[in-house]
């Protein structure tokens, strides 16, 4: 199995120094930077659009930007994205009419391609495009903010999408956004994750460091 990505979500960042906790961030060990974009539309809450992504990259962020698209209708946005220097772009089964057109859109785009699913989608949206997956994300919480509490059921999902990925024998990563502490990281790579969304968790301390060490302790358990 592939290595574990921590990508914190920048959501819980302090907006007015983007550019300086994103540094700090990857400094302390992150792998990659997870952008939430929310519209008020398909989620209750607004954030940030592809100018912010590119005023990431044109600060000098270097790392992978992992854009989690929770907007309604998705496809115009893919290639603003792209251009703003998207590297993996996901978006919501629910929120694409044409989740397979989507997906290639992402990929003839350059970018690396995933769906969402949110903690009551079921899985069977994935059946068809498994070959066009290089990531699929799960849900733990129900989409629009932080700080939310990490939904137990989804430990079981994730298991049933590990099994989905290894019989497909397609390489494709397990993201698991929501919830995710120290405290619960290894239970949640346990049951398949590979790449781990961390906001709140990671931005509410004052080291960012000792945070993303403790889950890498927990990880190697
Ligand atoms: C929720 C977002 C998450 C969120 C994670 O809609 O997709 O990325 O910021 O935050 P925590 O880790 O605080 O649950
Ligand atoms: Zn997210």
């Amino acid at each position: 199995s592939k290595p574990f990505l921590i990508a914190p979500s920048i959501l819980a960042a302090d907006f007015a120094r983007l550019g300086e906790e994103v540094d700090n961030v990857l400094a302390a060990g992150a792998d990659v930077v997870h952008f939430d974009v929310m519209d008020n539309h398909y989620v209750p809450n607004l954030t940030v659009g592809p100018m912010v992504c590119k005023a990431l990259r044109d600060y000098g962020i270097t790392a992978p930007i992992d854009v989690h698209l929770m907007v309604k209708p998705v496809d115009a946005i893919i290639p603003e994205f792209a251009k703003a220097g998207a590297s993996m772009i996901t978006f919501h089964a629910e929120a694409s009419e044409h989740i397979d057109r989507s997906l290639q859109l992402i990929k003839e785009h350059g970018c690396k391609a995933g769906l969402v699913l949110n903690p009551a989608t079921p899985l069977h949206c994935l059946d068809y495009v498994m070959d066009k997956l290089d990531m699929i994300l799960l849900m733990s919480v129900n989409p629009g903010f932080g700080g939310q509490k990490f939904i137990p059921n989804t430990l079981d999902k994730l298991r049933a999408v590990r099994k989905k990925i290894d019989e497909s024998g397609y390489d494709i990563r397990l993201e698991i956004d929501g919830g995710v502490t120290p405290d619960n990281i290894a239970e949640v790579a346990q049951a398949g994750a590979d790449m781990f969304v961390a906001g709140s968790a990671i931005f509410n301390q004052p080291d960012y460091k000792a945070v993303i060490d403790k889950m890498r302790a927990e990880l190697a358990k």
